[in-house]
């Protein structure tokens, strides 16, 4: 048995549908995986949502479910998503499982035995009228280094530089507009610093890691290893760490272990390993890659294999860092539209046609790749359509109305040149493949289909298949190009699995492995076997078609249908967006209904007196009397937005607002904050 690989991408923030940019690093993963597995390597390809953290508790919360809640509807999505990407997870896991808890305890464990974990003051920036502490995103201050005001904690939008929220000037709580108070809370901290030798050398090795990223974490070094706060105060969307109170693990310590999790299941699920320690304890023999975009190389650089070593498991052998994917040059941008999600992608657009574009576009290096659309179209008709999806076309569908799908016996004379003239090729593709370099993979793929075209050119067997004495000919000169399209099914399969398993049927047999392809030598195919039904293997790309993906994409001025002027419809369009620092001015807040009553000549309003926690209950009214009766309000725990300007509502004055969820009317439902003393903040 050849050496076991396990395959990484990873982990998407389960907070938000996956985008175009994401898939550039799980095609590019799934290509590299599944030539390997075409090798007829032993390699297992896994992933996991990323589920923790301060910003999905936030969005749970903002929609009205529980964090479990939120992320189980993103866990859908993501996974529907890479299905029908045609990504081939071996297993898609989850970070807020036991199985993760187990290895984020055993991994703590080890390394505070080993002495790597400390303890250290932390000095944080504290809001006493908001009672809570504010993380970079709730400060707001002037940039030390250009005197822009109102930038945030930690880096300034105008001129780019990060700093700490000490160096801003006249740093203030975004949410009270308080001056801050700096509080101390004891953390427990990776001691980075002690494992600065052993990182320097892991770096260094290009074959863990691009030298160009690695030489940016040189700054890292320079400064002095900083040790790793691991810690965030509760409350907090993660896993208690063992021993302390109301103190979580950081969400970037346990998404790592997520990929131990992941192998975990995946024993369990298959039975193909007693356990996760059969890939990550440090003796096994496995070899660990891990691919990332260039956003994340700190975190699995320098932390990761540090965390690995201390705890005695096994450390990547490799990093693949990819760059990020720009669209028509610039940035994804929301307002630009050019935002593009993946299900919208799918909704318009077959995903080969993306497969094999980025395929074509990806190195080994981190570079941006850009999607053009004008080039994605061309490349596609150019490529993937006219010179492969066309030559087999043609050559199939001659075979099969004129020869009755039956191929002519092997002509070495007339076939052999053609066929090892790709045979030839075939390990320059391999090496491309299993180095992340599909681009150049792609380049000598257009290059066999373009050396088979030409060959059906000069041989014209669509006129000499007219003509009864050269008909033999025309059949034999279909035949040797069919063996092409044969080798195809093999090339292409990393890339477009789904045209290539049609391919196949096409030609009435099992697609060629990598392998076989290695040692094939000519002919490739049993003539005495007929071929398949041919049909066209995709359709060209169209450019109405590719506009779509632009997201509201306004249409050309003159295209404009002329709209008749329609009643304005109350609620249709989704609210503008807001800044962040506005939507922290909301505090949210826990209370309990302890009296409820109708409000006389107004059947959809309740007035409620609210425990805020404030010594003196709170007058609210509240549209939702057709939905709950008084008595079923009382007694419950709900979301109030505390901080809202009194209001009279029917004479009452209203102060605060109960939030809900639903469309309105009976279909509404009380937002549940769980458990809390009232007057316990929501955030
Ligand atoms: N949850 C962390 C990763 C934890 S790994 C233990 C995270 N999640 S993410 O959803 O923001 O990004 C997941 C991956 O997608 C990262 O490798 C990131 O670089 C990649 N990409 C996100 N946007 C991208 C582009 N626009 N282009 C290419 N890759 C991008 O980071
Ligand atoms: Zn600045």
């Amino acid at each position: 048995m050849t050496q076991k690989t396990l395959v990484t991408c990873a982990l998407p923030y389960a907070n938000g549908p996956i985008h175009l940019g994401h898939l550039v690093e799980h095609i590019q993963t799934d290509i590299y995986v599944r030539a390997l597995r075409s090798l007829g390597q032993n390699v297992i390809f896994l992933c996991a949502d990323d589920q923790h953290g301060a910003p999905i508790e936030l969005n749970a919360l903002k929609q009205g479910l529980s964090p479990e809640q939120f992320i189980a509807q993103w866990f859908d999505e993501h996974t529907a998503v890479f299905r029908d990407f045609q990504i081939s997870h071996d297993h898609y896991a989850s970070t807020n499982s036991p199985e993760n808890q187990h290895y984020a305890n055993l991994i703590y464990g080890r390394a505070k035995e080993g002495g790597s974990i400390g303890k250290k003051d932390v000095e944080q920036p504290y809001d006493a009228k908001a009672g809570r502490w504010l993380s970079d995103r709730f400060i707001r201050g002037t940039c030390p280094n250009c005197k822009s005001p109102d930038q945030y904690g930690d880096a300034c939008e105008v001129c780019n530089a990060t700093y700490s929220p000490r160096e801003l000037i006249n740093a203030r709580s975004a949410l009270s507009g308080e001056a801050l108070e700096w509080r101390k809370s004891a953390h427990s901290v990776f001691l980075l610093s002690k494992h600065g030798e052993f990182l320097k050398q892991t770096i260094a090795d290009p074959a863990f890691m691009n030298p160009g990223p690695a030489a940016q974490l040189g700054q890292f070094f320079e400064k002095g290893l900083a040790d790793w706060d691991i810690t965030r105060d509760g409350p907090y969307f993660g896993f208690p760490i063992p021993g302390e109170t109301n103190q979580f693990f950081y969400v970037w310590l346990d998404a790592p272990i997520g990929y131990i999790a992941a192998t975990e299941q995946w024993a369990k699920k298959t039975g193909k390993a007693k356990s996760a320690l059969d890939y990550w304890d440090e003796n096994a023999d496995a070899k660990i890659v891990h691919t990332i975009g260039k956003d994340i190389v700190y975190f699995h650089c320098l932390f990761w294999p540090a965390v690995l070593k201390v705890a005695k498991l096994k450390r990547p052998a490799h990093v693949h860092i990819h760059g990020h994917l720009t669209v028509n040059g610039e940035k994804m941008s929301k307002s630009r539209g050019t935002f593009i999600n993946a299900r919208p992608y799918l909704d318009v657009l077959d995903p080969n046609y993306l497969r094999f574009y980025y395929a074509s576009l990806l190195g080994n290096g981190p570079e941006d790749i850009d999607l053009s659309l004008k080039e994605f179209r061309e490349r596609t008709n150019a490529e993937l359509v006219n010179n492969l999806g066309n030559l087999a076309n043609r050559a199939l569908t001659l075979l099969a109305k004129e020869f009755g799908g039956q191929l002519a016996p092997a002509k070495p004379e007339l076939g052999r040149p053609l066929v090892e003239g790709a045979l030839a090729k075939v390990k320059g593709i391999i090496d491309a493949f299993t180095t992340f370099e599909s681009r150049a993979a792609v380049k000598q793929v257009l290059e066999i289909g373009y050396s088979a075209n030409q060959f059906l050119a000069a041989a014209e067997p669509w006129k000499k298949l007219k003509v009864p004495e050269t008909r033999e000919a025309a059949h034999q000169s279909l035949s040797e190009a069919a063996e092409i399209v044969f080798l195809l099914t093999a090339l292409l399969e990393p890339i477009v699995p789904e045209l290539t398993q049609k391919l196949a049927k096409q030609l009435g047999r099992a697609s060629l492995s990598l392998a076989q392809a290695s040692t094939a030598t000519y002919p490739l195919l049993d003539r005495s076997v007929k071929i398949g039904d041919p049909s066209p293997l995709i359709n060209r790309l169209e450019a109405e078609t590719v506009e779509k993906l632009i997201v509201n994409a306004p249409p050309p001025e003159e295209k404009k249908p002329k709209q008749k002027e329609e009643p304005k419809k109350v609620d249709a369009a989704p609210p503008a967006e807001i800044e962040f620092g506005d939507f922290v001015k909301v505090a949210f807040k826990a209370g309990k209904v302890l009296a409820c009553e109708k409000v006389p000549k107004a059947d959809k309003l309740l007035k409620l007196s609210v425990d805020l926690g404030e010594g003196t209950p709170r007058t609210i009214v509240s549209g939702i009397a057709e939905a709950y009766a008084p008595e079923a309000v009382i007694g419950r725990n709900v979301v109030v937005v505390a901080n809202l300007k009194p209001r009279p509502l029917k004479g009452i004055e209203s102060r605060g607002m109960i939030l809900t969820a639903g469309k309105g009317g009976k279909d509404l439902i009380l937002l549940d904050p769980g458990d809390v003393a009232p007057g316990s903040e929501v955030k």
